[in-house]
């Protein structure tokens, strides 16, 4: 066994998982890649289960830190360990494009198999819907990688429920990804759906990217390459460069208000108001630094 004969005393958390999103360093302020490794090394010591990436974020730098770590992990200790990826969102001169077409998610898992340094991934989920890709070829391609123990699970994520219930005529569905938080919650209804068919809701971004931290005050500014000016959250009146193409706005200057709620640790009590609905079976934490990481998980109740 070792690391430490896999950390004497192991607290695990069950329903906590690690977003490797911010971790590739890559449009997240302040992030740095230098300390990825040991961030993924530090949260197997205590006891993390589970790690979601995804192709796009990094731009496969995210992937490859993962695979990178987890090559020196014992395999007594790596047999108990999640690893979740997503397909179906393509790099193109650095512009992102929706494709679940079947040639590309198999050309999307080889690339993530090599970069993870595995023969299988254990969840695989479609990462967004595509609008310009029938929803039976996804799954034709999704249904091979199964049977050639390619992936050992399907997830999907950013679905609403007509598609879900789709979904599940296609395939062995066991999980569906979405935005969940304090400030946003417009999937309360899908996480019944899923808790009455049997499928794992797993909720992302429960700190709204950091905007239910204490790094985020009205004084926030982003980098040029942040991803969150990407986020109708942040949307500063318009500084941070969302236009018309997002469908919600939502002001940012209400939610700091409704993040002053929250009491003193908004960390803390971000992270409750997810975990109190049960019906929620992960929550996916993104950060950067083993500081964060460890005040999280101290609090003890994910
Ligand atoms: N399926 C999808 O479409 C989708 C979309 C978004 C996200 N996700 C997944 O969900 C994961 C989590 O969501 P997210 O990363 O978007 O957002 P998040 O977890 O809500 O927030 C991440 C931000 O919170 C900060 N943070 C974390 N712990 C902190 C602490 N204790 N104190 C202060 N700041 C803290 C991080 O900064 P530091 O780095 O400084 O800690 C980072 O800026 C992602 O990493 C990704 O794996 C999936």
């Amino acid at each position: 066994m070792t690391l430490n004969e896999y950390s004497k005393n192991l607290n695990s958390h069950p329903r906590f998982g690690l977003g490797c999103w911010p971790l590739s360093g890559k449009g997240w302020k302040g992030a740095t890649s230098e300390s990825a490794i040991d961030l993924i090394i530090r949260a197997i010591e205590l006891g993390v289960v589970f790690f979601d990436t995804a192709p796009v974020y990094g731009f496969g730098l995210s992937e490859k830190l993962l695979g990178e770590a987890l090559s020196g992990i014992p395999s007594s200790i790596l047999d108990g360990i999640t690893v979740a990826t997503k397909c179906g969102l393509k790099i193109d001169n650095g512009r992102v494009t929706h494709d679940l077409s079947y040639d590309f998610i198999l050309r999307d898992c080889e690339e993530s198999l090599k970069r993870l340094k595995r023969d299988t991934i254990e969840l695989y989920q479609l990462h967004w819907p595509d609008p310009q890709t029938p929803l039976d070829e996804s799954f034709k391609a999704l249904n091979r990688l199964l049977d050639d123990g390619s992936i050992k699970k399907i997830g999907v994520c950013n679905f609403d429920i007509p598609l879900m219930k789709k979904a599940l005529e296609l395939g062995p569905v066991c999980s569906c990804q979405n935005l969940y938080n304090y400030l946003q919650q417009k999937s309360a209804e899908l996480i019944e759906f899923c808790y009455d068919n049997n499928i794992d809701f797993i909720a992302y971004s429960p700190l709204a990217q950091g905007l239910l931290t204490p790094s985020v005050t009205a004084e926030y500014r982003f980098a040029k390459n942040d991803i969150r000016r990407l986020n109708p959250l942040f949307d500063i009146n318009g500084s941070t460069g969302i236009k018309a193409d997002h469908k919600e706005s939502i002001n940012f200057t209400s939610c700091l208000k409704k993040k002053s709620r929250l009491g003193n640790d908004t960390v803390q009590e971000a992270l409750i108001f997810v975990t109190n609905n049960r019906k929620i079976s992960r929550i996916l934490v993104g950060t950067s630094r083993v500081k964060h990481l460890e005040q999280i998980l101290n609090y003890g109740f994910i």
